[in-house]
């Protein structure tokens, strides 16, 4: 493979100093290697240093990485190679699960994590009327409007950015045309086909431009202002946390269906990029108590997770069930169908998080879906 250099602008918050403090950082493919320039010091900052765990794919602009146990944020492209080069490798485009499918919220999302695209951002919205309207502007006026308008407002949506190699029309094209019965006509594998009904509930939606996907995922994912509201309805529920490593190994989608399958209302979605500080913090109680506590912190800050509000009755007793014991070798011998005897590796990368303390429940739902998501 050839030596390519990539450059990035890249940010890392100085918890000690209270700065932030910008560096230039290059990747060099052949080697996997990092070297990292002070730019306001004007100094080299990191001597050209190989990194086995780097991958090009994940470093693209808004995706936080942990370099040396410090959190780089990447927020620009350092040079017009890079830029040229990456912004095409990464492009970004806006996805919706529409109400219709929002029952099969999982095997939607598993076809998805199966199919090679990197999901980038999700979270899960219900829509007002005035919301609807903004998003579906460009309709305003055609007959199908003011269906579309209840159609979109009548229950949650799942919204997600999703990156890849021409991410617009693969998309597109992997959701079908608009209408679900002639998607069952020429695309039958499509996501209309598999799971829409007809030329309004059809299952899921795709911007259908770079242009329009950059605002649609402004409105979902904006990048001033307030955040969307997220669906948590905090009252008897319980956190999961889908983690870093099972949403990398393709996963997620399962663990949703195996959730909701077994009679769990799943009524908040959110992919979280975790600082350090919020996962000690969140993980508290646990420190000087578990052995494992630091590498469940690095464990949660390695890449994106996802939080789950689960609602059922007795929520956190029922979903520790279904949780299964903390080290996946012990649930595959006793509790052989639970989410870590399934999807678990080792006792530290075990799938999912479920709190311990049944009271504690609602206080993580709240550290996620409150605390977090501001
Ligand atoms: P495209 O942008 O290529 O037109 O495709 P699309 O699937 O996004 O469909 P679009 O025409 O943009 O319409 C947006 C959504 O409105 C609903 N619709 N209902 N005749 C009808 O009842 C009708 N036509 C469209 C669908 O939910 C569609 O996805
Ligand atoms: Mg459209």
């Amino acid at each position: 493979m050839a030596d390519q250099r990539y450059c990035f602008i890249v940010e890392w918050y100085d918890q000690f100093a209270q700065l932030v403090r910008p560096y230039q950082l290059m990747f060099y493919s052949r080697d996997n290697s990092v070297e990292m320039f002070d730019i306001k010091n004007h100094r080299i900052f990191l001597k050209r240093t190989k990194l086995d765990g780097l991958k090009l794919e994940n470093l693209y602009v808004g995706a936080t990485v942990d370099l040396f146990s410090r959190q780089i944020t990447f927020v620009d492209y350092g040079d017009e190679f890079t830029r040229n080069c990456l912004s095409q490798q990464k492009e970004r485009t806006l996805g919706i699960i529409k109400p219709d499918a929002m029952n099969k919220v999982g095997q939607i999302l598993d076809t998805i994590f199966q199919s090679g695209f990197k999901v980038t951002k999700m979270k899960m919205c219900q829509l007002t009327r005035n919301e609807a309207f903004e998003f579906y502007q460009e309709h305003q006026g055609k007959v199908f409007f003011d269906k579309l308008i209840s159609f979109m407002t009548s229950g949650p949506v799942l919204a997600f950015e999703l990156m890849g190699v021409d991410a617009v029309g693969k998309w597109r094209e992997m959701i079908g045309p608009t209408d679900s019965s002639e998607a069952r006509k020429v695309a039958p594998s499509s996501l209309r086909s598999r799971f829409g009904k007809d030329n309004t509930e059809n299952a899921c939606h795709g911007s259908d431009g770079v242009a329009s996907a950059a605002r649609e995922l402004e409105f979902f994912f904006p990048s001033v202002g307030p955040v969307r509201r997220n669906t948590a309805k905090c009252s008897e529920c319980t956190c999961c946390v889908i983690k870093p490593h099972a949403v990398q190994g393709g996963n997620a989608g399962k663990i949703i269906s195996a959730i909701m399958e077994a009679g769990f209302e799943v009524s908040a979605i959110e992919m979280f990029h975790m600082e350090k500080a919020n996962a000690e913090e969140f993980y508290e109680v646990y420190k000087g108590v578990v052995q494992e506590y630091n590498s469940m912190v690095l464990e949660l800050t390695s890449g994106p997770c996802i939080a789950l509000e689960v609602r059922a009755q007795n929520a956190p007793t029922a979903f520790r069930e279904m949780s299964g014991p903390a080290d996946p070798e012990i649930a595959r011998h006793l509790r052989p169908r639970t989410l870590r005897a399934l999807f678990g590796q080792d006792k530290v990368k075990n799938a999912v998080h479920c709190t311990d303390l049944p009271e504690d429940g609602l206080l993580e739902v709240e550290y996620f879906f409150k605390v977090l998501d501001r």
